[in-house]
This record gives C-alpha cells, sequence and structure tokens, in this order.
C-alpha cells in the first residue's frame, strides 16, 4: 500500500500542472492522472499545490553561541521547520581551532541522531588554516558528505578568521570540489566602533545595528568575491541584509563569476525601527548582519525574482527572550546574535513574493528547496517532485491564513521576529520519506525519524 496525493497541482521548479503523486516506502514511484486510488491510502490535495519538501540551507541548532547555547535542538528545531514545511535541514557544524574537522561533524552527528524529526546534511565553519584543517576539507568531501564550509569575516575573536584562512580555503574548495560561504561583514571595523559606542554609553539593542554598518557588509562582500576571484574559486554569499551586499554580487555575476547569494526572511519583513521597541524587545532583532532600513527589502526580493539571489534560507538560530537575550541587558554587545525562523521561512517567503505579485510559485519552488539542493549536492533525490525523488511532499494550501505568534509556534523558544503577521498560505501535510510529519497545525512525525543526508561534490554547473 502507498500514499497517493490526490488532486493537486504539482509544482517543480519549472513546472505547474494537475497530477496525483503516488509513494511507496520512502519514495515517488508513479506521477499521473487518475492512477487508482485502490490498495492505496489516499490525501486530498484538492484547490492546493503539491510541492518538494523545503530545504533550508542555513540552520543553527544545538550551538553554543555568545555565552550560551541555542534554544532549538534537533528536535524542535527540526519540529518546527516540519511544521513550516521544510523536509530537510543543513546545518553549520563548528570546527574548533586546533582541532579536527572530523571531530566538529563527529559532533554534530551526536546531536543530531535519535532527535531530528526530518532529514538533515552538515556544512562545516573553518576556524583555522592550518597545513591540516586545508588537507582536511577534500576529506570531508568525500568521505563525510560535507560539500561547503563557512569562513567568518565577521564575530572577533570567536569565529572570525583573516583573508589568509580565507584565501587557503576557497583554494582548497576550488582543488576539491567544495563550495565556500562566507559570512560577509568586516569584522575588525565592527570591533573599533563597537568599543567606541559602548565608551560612549551606547548600550541598548538599536546599537547592534548602528556599529554594524551596511559598508561593512558591503565591504567584506566585495572582498570576498575579489578574493574568490583570484583564488578561481566558487563562492556563496550567506544572509545578504542589504541592496549595498546583494549588489556586489551581482556585478561578480556579470563579470561571469559563479557567486551564489542567499537572503533571509527577516531581511525581507523586519527593518531598523524594531530594534527601537521599548521594553528590550529590540533585542529580538540583535543577529548579523543586522536589520537594515526599509528600503532594502523591495531590492531584495527583486533580487530574488531575477535570480540574482539564488537561495533562501532561515539562519535559524534561536534564543529565548528570558534568560538568554537578557544577557546583554546593559550591554547590546552582549546579547546573542539570531533569531528563530526556520517554521515560517516558507510562509513569509510566500507571502511577501507570491501572494506579493513579485515570484511566480516555481520561483518560490527554485528558491525554498530546488536551488539549495541543487547548491548543496542534495539535489534530485531532494528538492523536487520526480519518480525516484524522496517522498518529501508538502500539500500547499494557498487560500489557508494564520497569524504567526510565539503562542503557536512549535519552536522552543519565547518569541517570534514575525509576531502578528498574518500570512495566507500554509502547509495542510508535509510528508518526510512518505511518513506524515505535520496534518495541519498538528505535528504527527517522530523524534529520531530524521536521518543524515550526504552531500554530493559542489559543481558550479549545478545552478
Ligand atoms: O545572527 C546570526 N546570524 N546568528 C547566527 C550565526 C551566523 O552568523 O550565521
Ligand atoms: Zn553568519
Ligand atoms: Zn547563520
Amino acid at each position: 500500500m502507498g500514499t497517493l496525493i490526490k488532486g493537486g497541482t504539482v509544482v517543480t521548479a519549472v513546472d505547474t500542472y494537475h497530477a496525483d503523486v503516488l509513494f511507496e516506502g520512502e519514495q515517488i514511484v508513479a506521477i499521473g492522472l487518475n492512477i487508482p486510488t485502490e490498495k492505496h491510502g489516499v490525501v486530498d490535495a484538492s484547490d492546493a499545490y503539491v510541492l518538494p519538501g523545503g530545504i533550508d540551507p542555513h540552520t543553527h541548532l544545538d550551538m553554543p553561541f555568545g555565552g550560551t547555547v541555542t534554544a532549538d535542538d534537533f528536535e524542535t528545531g527540526t519540529r518546527g521547520a516540519a511544521m513550516g514545511g521544510t523536509t530537510t535541514i543543513v546545518d553549520f557544524a563548528l570546527h574548533t581551532r586546533g582541532d579536527s574537522l572530523l571531530n566538529a561533524v563527529r559532533t554534530w552527528h551526536e546531536k543530531a541522531a535519535g532527535k531530528a524529526v526530518i532529514d538533515y546534511a552538515f556544512h562545516l565553519t573553518i576556524a583555522d588554516g592550518r597545513d591540516e584543517t586545508m588537507a582536511e576539507i577534500s576529506k570531508m568531501i568525500r568521505e563525510q558528505g560535507v560539500n561547503s564550509f563557512k569562513v567568518f569575516m565577521a564575530y572577533k575573536h570567536v569565529l572570525y578568521v583573516d583573508d589568509e584562512t580565507i584565501f587557503k580555503t576557497l583554494q582548497a574548495c576550488r582543488d576539491a570540489g567544495g563550495l565556500v560561504q562566507v559570512h560577509a561583514e568586516n569584522g575588525d571595523v565592527i570591533e573599533v566602533i563597537t568599543k567606541q559606542a559602548l565608551a560612549q554609553g551606547k548600550t541598548e539593542p538599536k546599537w547592534h545595528a548602528l556599529t554594524r554598518p551596511v559598508e561593512c557588509e558591503g565591504e567584506a562582500t566585495h572582498r570576498a568575491i575579489r578574493l574568490a576571484e583570484i583564488a578561481g574559486a566558487p563562492l556563496y554569499v550567506v544572509h545578504v541584509s542589504s541592496a549595498m551586499a546583494a549588489d556586489a554580487i551581482s556585478d561578480g555575476r556579470k563579470r561571469g563569476l559563479p557567486i551564489y547569494g542567499e537572503t533571509c526572511p527577516q531581511y525581507l519583513v523586519c527593518d531598523f525601527s524594531d530594534y527601537e521597541r521599548p521594553n528590550f524587545e529590540g533585542a529580538k532583532y540583535v543577529l548579523s548582519p543586522p536589520i537594515r532600513e526599509k528600503w532594502n527589502q523591495g531590492v531584495l526580493l527583486r533580487k530574488l525574482k531575477n535570480m540574482e539571489l539564488q537561495s533562501f534560507g532561515s539562519d535559524h538560530c534561536s534564543f529565548n527572550l528570558c534568560g538568554q537575550k537578557e544577557l546583554g541587558k546593559n550591554d547590546f554587545s552582549k546579547i546573542p546574535n539570531g533569531a528563530p525562523t526556520i517554521e515560517d521561512r516558507l510562509a513569509i517567503l510566500y507571502e511577501v513574493g507570491v501572494n506579493g505579485g513579485v515570484l511566480g510559485i516555481n520561483a518560490f519552488v527554485a528558491l525554498g528547496s530546488t536551488n539549495p539542493a541543487k547548491l548543496f549536492g542534495l539535489f534530485p533525490r531532494k528538492g523536487t517532485i520526480a519518480v525516484g525523488s524522496d517522498a518529501d511532499v508538502v500539500v500547499w494550501d494557498p487560500k489557508a491564513t494564520r497569524t504567526i505568534s510565539a503562542k503557536a509556534h512549535h519552536m522552543n523558544v519565547d518569541n517570534n521576529v514575525f509576531e502578528g503577521m498574518t500570512v495566507t498560505g500554509r502547509p495542510r501535510y508535509v510528508f518526510s520519506r512518505g511518513a506524515m510529519v505535520a496534518d495541519g497545525e498538528k505535528f504527527v512525525g517522530t523524534k529520531g525519524a530524521g536521518k543524515h543526508v550526504k552531500s554530493a561534490t559542489f559543481y558550479p554547473w549545478q545552478l
């Protein structure tokens, strides 16, 4: 007996058509009209889209950061993801300076195994440019199925690495079939401005944004792209927050370079004024790069439409206001950076992009699923509706409406940066490798059912 998704409109990154979708076991086995219903459990997809499950290429679960550990672990974070229509995440395994990359991957396997409710893959961060670390990159790609490596130009004394390390990482990835990801903000300049602001008694959350001016992101994005150009390596710029950084990516692509860009839901709907909310509520928006002036939102959305930005990640990194964000009550630089966005990533893209009349439904699928799957070596097993692909399927009701709230969400955190926003379009059902994980507002998945998926080697022609 299989599961037959009946009466819906199948949408991939390129096609939209009426068809039924049958899965048996964990894979899609047939797509067609009038597939006989006998012998199968039938799921009603009338008046709904049948989409490939979302791929969230940027999450931080169970991650030590900012003097604390993220509020969501692999169980609660993936539960939120599943409820929002995401069926695979790619989480960052944190490398520790002086330690091996293998240890970082092993640590992240321990965090995820037995907890994740949907499938997961890993990126690695790079904490040092030692010869041993660089030599390990190709091993990680070939043996561990990690195809991407993130370097941080910001977070001085914590995750920051210098240009020498970035350049060596670019060369190593170029040679081994890896994709370098970059957090592009000038960490040296930010440190100077931050110290000066604090010395002047400027301690409120809004100073997080004011000490990380947009030029810091613009400069670092330009620099990273030039470093990639010199190295002859592809580059993926994570969490692009501003028109200035997005323009740098467009410039690189106009020069024919394999540069990719990702933006996130928070940059499409939040703006600088959120930092000025009373009662320390601005701390919810302390994430990096910071939320920018409102006019940037329209530019980022148009870049998504034009595929000048190709990927849409959540950068989910959740901290409670109570007990965690509060660490920076008297000093904005001590507020742990990040926000809970894994659950509402697709809803925001649909609301702002599709309902807003900017994105077509195929672009929605491409940005939220197919492109991340291609970039991170998961396609075509993930990221599309096709015979032989995993039965990671979302029945998406384009008319259903809900209001986002921390009281109702499924993440383990006391705040939501989209609080109060009403969105139209949400999953009716979500399937992970053929098993239902979301039935409307009810989570019906299983702790530990999610499996690790290896990423294939990166090739620039994939996207
Ligand atoms: O504020 C953020 N973005 N926290 C997560 C870490 C990162 O830089 O991606
Ligand atoms: Zn980052
Ligand atoms: Zn991040």
